[in-house]
């Protein structure tokens, strides 16, 4: 098969979700549709106990966990699918964020009886400054929950982003009779939890429907659909392609009910790699010659073996086991001996893989974030991978002063890896930390004195709003304590507001001053 039809079979995504809203749930049924598991409950145990963060044991055991199912890949309908997990809860990082740079689309997860949530908001706005497209899965139909107009108007209004409703539900919870799927013209019954008849529902003449005609739920929801029909957005795949419109589906993950015609309509609409921005303008993915970039870097938590494993998103030509390429960043040539490829619970050898795929290689501390690899005479390096802007802000200093060498070092690595950000305060350059997650802290405080023999005081000045700040508009004046002026280690000012308030308080006050958001400006 040529580099060609490789390329178009691919389809790489990730589903995004707030906590709970059913993205193991989804993620496992997936993997059931790929025959890849025989039952539901395989893919992590995250039930099989209280997760303390205190207790590295647990760390390691759920970082080991989420190292085999952060890519996840079989063979659907002709495809070769690629899901790419994100990371929530207390493992939500910026590799949340930045595997959203290594996705072509993503699905989005909405609990039907809560709306949009907050994580939701972060994710979304990541994949809308790249433009990716966003498929929207709303999810727990099963339950009662919102009335399905009231959520569409949610999304718009919150997102910001034009929707097309795919199917209609007709009922909730214990009302819940089924879906009208636009693109068929069929009511799809519910069951229990077969999806089994499939009735026209716009031959008004047929039994079947007339039957269900004297249901008020599905009268409604008839109804309804007509005026959407009439008065809703037209579907557009351009718009979708583009990111500015979601095509949206109703079911639930649990029952299972909604999901297979969800995933067949999304795995034909979804886009397959499309080139990539480089130093040299657009890379083709059908491109003869292997290129990726590095967008996740594993330690092994383990001390007696350190390995690390780099994530790779590649994005043309072949990747062959034992290859050679060369590092961009400084023409080093290395050999990609061992390489893997991670299926929900195991790692298996990867021997070769196309645009699209992602794939984990072994890391002789050889690389960082963001990584450009190339075969062949070319030199080029894919775009700069955005910063993504932390929350949890700490200050940290060493326990034992006479090991500042080591501590500096460690800090140095830690932070190059992409692990922590790293701050300076205005003035006096003491550190400051910062992390989206809280489990950031814990794994480096440990790495940092199993890795680097230092022990670290690490004290919180909470969650903070950071925005950044022209330098010419740097006035230390305005900045205290409760609003703290830092460096990041480009040199460029930004500002810990205290909270979301202060930073309103302080935008109104001072119209001149620009504050950049880096969730809005990457
Ligand atoms: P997450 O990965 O996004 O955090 O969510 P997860 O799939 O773990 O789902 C969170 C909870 O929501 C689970 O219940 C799950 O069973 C439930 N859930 C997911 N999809 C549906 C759905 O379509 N309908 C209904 N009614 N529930 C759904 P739990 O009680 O927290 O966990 P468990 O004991 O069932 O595992």
């Amino acid at each position: 098969m040529s580099i060609q039809d490789e390329v178009k079979k691919r389809k790489t995504f990730a589903i995004i979700s707030h906590p709970d809203a059913g993205k193991t749930t989804m993620t496992e049924r997936l993997l059931l549709l790929g025959n890849l598991i025989r039952s539901a409950g395989t893919v992590k145990g995250k039930k099989s106990g209280k997760f303390a963060t205190s207790d590295w044991m647990e760390i390691e055991k759920q970082r080991g966990i989420s190292v085999t199912s952060s890519v996840m890949n079989f063979p659907y309908d002709g495809f070769q699918v690629n899901i790419l997990d994100t990371p929530g809860h207390e493992d939500f990082s910026e590799d949340t964020y930045r595997t959203l740079t290594a996705v072509d689309s993503v699905v989005m997860i909405i609990d039907a009886t809560k709306g949009i949530e907050s994580q939701t908001i972060k994710l979304f706005k990541v994949c809308r400054m790249r433009g990716i497209p966003i498929f929207t899965f709303i999810n727990k139909l099963d339950r009662e929950g919102r009335e399905p107009l009231e959520l569409l108007e949610e999304i718009e209004q919150v997102l910001d982003i034009e929707t097309y409703p795919m199917n209609w539900p007709a009922g909730m919870g214990k009302r819940f009779l089924g879906i009208f799927d636009r693109h068929d013209e069929q009511f799809v019954q519910y069951n229990g939890n077969e999806e089994e008849s499939y009735i026209p529902y716009k031959e008004l003449n047929n039994s079947e429907h007339q039957e269900l005609v004297s249901q008020s739920a599905y009268q409604s929801a008839h109804d309804e659909l007509s005026l959407l029909d009439e008065a809703g957005d037209m579907f557009s795949l351009e718009k979708v392609l583009s990111g500015k419109q979601s095509p949206v589906f109703f079911g639930s993950a649990l029952a299972p009910f909604g999901l297979q015609t969800f995933f067949d309509t999304f795995i034909s609409m979804a886009p397959s790699p499309a080139p990539r921005k480089s130093t040299e303008g657009a890379i083709l993915p059908d491109k003869e010659d292997f290129s990726g970039f590095i967008f996740k870097i594993q330690a092994n938590m383990n001390p007696a073996h350190r390995d690390r494993v780099a994530f790779l998103r590649v994005c043309s030509g072949k990747f062959e086991r034992g290859m050679s390429v060369k590092l961009a960043r400084n023409n080093k040539l290395i050999k990609l001996s061992q390489s893997q490829q991670f299926v929900a619970s195991s790692r298996g050898t990867i021997e070769e893989a196309y645009a699209g795929d992602i794939i984990g290689i072994y890391d002789p501390n050889a690389y960082q974030i963001g990584d450009t690899l190339i075969e062949g005479k070319d030199h080029f390096e894919y775009e700069e991978l955005p910063k993504f802007p932390p929350e949890i802000f700490k200050k940290v200093t060493a326990k034992n002063v006479m090991k500042s060498k080591q501590y500096k070092k460690g800090i140095e690595q830690l932070v190059q890896e992409g692990a922590i950000q790293l701050y300076y305060r205005y003035r006096t350059d003491s550190y400051i930390l910062g992390a989206v997650g809280e489990l950031q802290y814990d794994v480096f405080k440990y790495r940092m004195k199993n890795e680097y023999n230092v022990e670290v005081i690490l004290e919180s000045i909470g969650e903070r709003v950071p925005r950044w700040l022209k330098e010419e508009q740097v006035d230390e004046s305005l900045f205290d304590e409760q609003n703290l002026l830092v460096r990041d280690r480009e040199g460029n000012y930004l500002v810990l507001f205290r909270n979301d308030f202060a930073r309103r308080w302080f935008e109104e006050k001072h119209t001149s001053i620009e504050l950049i958001d880096l969730l809005e400006s990457n």
